[in-house]
């Protein structure tokens, strides 16, 4: 096979076949008070300038002390961001904002029963009871700077209390996201070696109050049966004063922290002046293999990138207010829910249930009632919200200035649908592409500056510098539209500066493949390799097209998962398709698509042929679905993705797995029923 065969057939070489979208322009309202209009940012954040561009961001915090070095490459590539400086993360959260802005909202917490009262948290609030809880974990929990502490909390607003409460003392938290199992909990408990586990007896989910303390119990055998034994069992109150759980308490180890905090009223603790370099959290993610890698987050550094992005991205001034719909479990609800919104004294809405309950109306009486304007959410959800409730938002009188789009890429269809229904065709949206390992955004259009185009994130955000490289090594030429695997060529404030205990694994996954030269310490040699695969358009707009593994080869044409999923999208019934693909002899392998309807629309053959018609149209016979099959609902994770895997295994006749940590498991047990018919 010749050079130029291999690299025809190679890994990146993935078809792409979205069409080209027409701009989209922010309105001149949105522009005239925009906090990034000046293009000639693109140029003081150009790699001419790196890394002295990101003062620039530095400079939005408080120092106690100001860096002398504002990029450290001796321990390439563990770069380490504002060296010599000194700051904290709570003062700057909280603290910082009082003088001015103590009567201010800094949350609004939303819980899911309806007729609940929403409490509205002040900074000043937030500075009293951060500092209590502070004075608990270090006085009565022994917590001291440099400790772990695992976090196992639902959407509440004692969540962020916790974690600022952990930065201030210089504690470093690691949050497990509220719908992981004990399992998945303890496995984080003993990575991260926490001997002190804070959790909630109960919260609300879908109307049912659910026993969350449970879990506590079942992670904490779980991990001492490994070897790390958890000492205190910290315990919020959904309902302060009230025990909401079944579980009983574990004597000598479980204590209700509302309670203990009596002990505590009126402390103060003096914020500890953390090194610029030294970690705030942790975060666990996947990998491609089993075990989760706990990516470690610094204090300068990522909090100076929530706060530029949160100010030049998300547009966030202090008088809006914003909501940002993750889970705070997630890294977008770490760096776009707390971090980077309270650092810039907004007011950020935290709702502890489910977007469409009881009704598809309710996200929009929420936006409604607390007079929202920025909106932040992901595709899966403008998908859930499309499909249960496609013409609500125009029924409530709230009204964007701003929307985000996250996690994966979002079919123009539905961009559409968000721009003109939640937006109300006045909104801007970023199409905002980044990991929990970046620690902010890597990509997106600059709101006040740079057209929208769906389907496309955009460029670079200011400092972050991408580039596509191909299988052999090859830089594939800028705008070139052929698709490769995307790395940023340069450090940037919020990158993760390692795998917790896992420096070989750090290397190896993110830089290895495409490094110069592994013993420089030039940054330089090292692009971060993000996992994606992507492509630039001519105007400089990146499109993501999934991870490399996402890939379906059918007959030696690389087709994105994505794109035929998208491809589906365009058939008018269609609420939500799934690409996975299955064994076949002579191609290697084909697609199986799984769709579910709108609701009301009822499945027939006609349907299954014309959406498999749409996909041979949209992108050629190639892409042709093995069988459509037209699913009750996806089988999906609590957070919301669906588990392609899941789907891949149903239709591969391989074993499903454990499916009991799904938001759905009966689901299962119905399409394998389906297929087998
Ligand atoms: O494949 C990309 C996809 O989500 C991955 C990162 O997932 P996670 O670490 O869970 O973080 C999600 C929230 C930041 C990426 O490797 N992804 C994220 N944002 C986008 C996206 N794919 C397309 N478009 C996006 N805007």
């Amino acid at each position: 096979m010749s050079k130029k065969e291999a690299v025809e057939t190679s890994e990146s070489q993935i078809a792409v076949h979205w069409e080209e979208e027409q701009y989209f322009y922010p309105s001149p309202t949105f522009v005239g008070q925009a906090n990034l209009t000046d293009e000639s940012v693109y140029d003081r954040f150009s790699l001419d300038n790196f890394p002295e561009c990101f003062h620039e961001y530095a400079e939005l915090l408080d120092w106690d002390k100001y860096w002398n070095k504002t990029l450290d490459t001796s321990d390439a590539p563990c770069w380490k961001w504002f060296t010599g400086g000194r700051l904290n993360v709570s003062y700057n959260c909280v603290d910082r904002h009082l003088a001015k802005n103590a009567n201010k909202t800094a949350i609004h917490f939303v819980p899911e029963p309806e007729g609940e009262k929403i409490d509205h948290i002040t900074y000043q609030e937030l500075y009293i009871r951060v500092n209590e809880i502070a004075a608990l974990l270090r006085d009565f929990a022994g917590l001291k700077r440099g400790d772990r502490v695992t976090i196992h909390m639902p959407m509440s607003a004692e969540l962020p209390i916790t974690m600022l409460a952990c930065a201030r003392l210089g504690v470093i938290h690691s949050v497990v996201f509220g719908g992981f199992s004990a399992n998945a909990c303890a496995d984080r408990i003993v990575d991260s070696q926490s001997r002190v586990l804070i959790t909630m007896d109960a919260y609300y989910r879908n109307g049912h109050l659910l026993n969350h303390k449970v879990a506590a119990d079942e992670a904490a055998e779980i991990s001492a049966k490994q070897g790390q034994v958890v000492d205190k069992v910290l315990i919020w109150q959904r309902y302060p004063g009230k025990y909401s759980s079944k579980t009983p308490l574990v004597e000598g180890r479980d204590v209700i922290v509302n309670e203990k905090i009596k002990e505590f009223y009126g402390a103060r603790v003096k914020p500890e002046s953390m090194k610029a370099e030294e970690p705030l959290f942790l975060m666990y993610t996947s990998g491609t293999t089993g075990k989760p890698k706990g990516c470690q987050h610094s204090t300068g550094g990522y909090l100076a990138y929530a706060a530029g992005t949160s100010k030049y991205i998300q547009d966030i001034h202090p008088e809006d207010v914003y909501w940002c719909m993750a889970d705070i479990g997630w890294i977008t609800g770490h760096s776009y829910i707390v971090y980077g919104p309270l650092a810039l004294c907004a007011s950020s809405v935290i709702y502890e249930g489910v977007p469409t309950f009881p009704d598809a109306g309710r996200s929009w009486r929420i936006a409604q009632d607390l007079n929202v304007n920025i909106f932040h959410t992901a595709p899966t959800t403008i998908r859930a919200l499309r499909k249960l409730g496609p013409d609500e938002p125009a029924k409530y009188s709230f009204k964007f200035k701003h929307m985000t789009t996250v996690g994966e890429p979002i079919e123009p269809e539905v961009w559409k649908w968000y721009h003109r229904e939640v937006g109300k065709g006045v909104a801007i949206i970023v199409d905002t592409w980044w990991q929990t390992e970046t620690g902010g955004f890597l990509c997106s259009t600059i709101p006040g500056i740079k057209p929208m185009k769906p389907g496309s994130a955009g460029p670079g955000v200011p400092g972050i510098h991408p580039i596509i490289y191909d299988d052999e090594g090859q830089v594939i030429e800028r705008g070139s539209g052929r698709a490769g695997n995307i790395c940023i060529q340069n450090p940037w404030p919020g990158q993760f500066q390692t795998i917790w205990g896992d420096r070989k694994r750090f290397v190896d996954t993110y830089f290895s493949r495409y490094c110069k030269n592994s013993e420089s310490k030039d940054w330089r040699d090292w692009p971060y390799l993000a996992g994606d695969a992507a492509m630039e358009a001519e105007d400089g707009y990146y499109r993501i097209l999934g991870r490399i593994d996402d890939v379906i080869n059918v007959s030696g044409h690389r087709l994105g998962t994505k794109e035929i999923e998208s491809a589906a999208m365009t058939v008018d019934e269609v609420a939500e398709a799934a690409v996975v693909p299955v064994a076949h002899d002579i191609k290697g392998k084909e697609p199986d698509l799984y769709i579910a309807l709108k609701t009301g629309v009822q499945p027939s053959v006609e349907l299954q042929e014309k959406i498999s018609a749409a996909v041979c149209s949209q992108i050629g016979k190639i892409a042709k679905p093995r069988k459509v099959w037209l699913v009750p609902d996806m089988p999906k994770t609590r957070s919301g993705k669906i588990m392609r895997r899941v789907l891949g295994a149903i239709s591969n006749n391989k074993d499903v797995g454990d499916v009991m940590t799904l938001a759905n498991p009966d689901v299962v047990e119905v399409i394998k029923g389906m297929i087998k018919n």
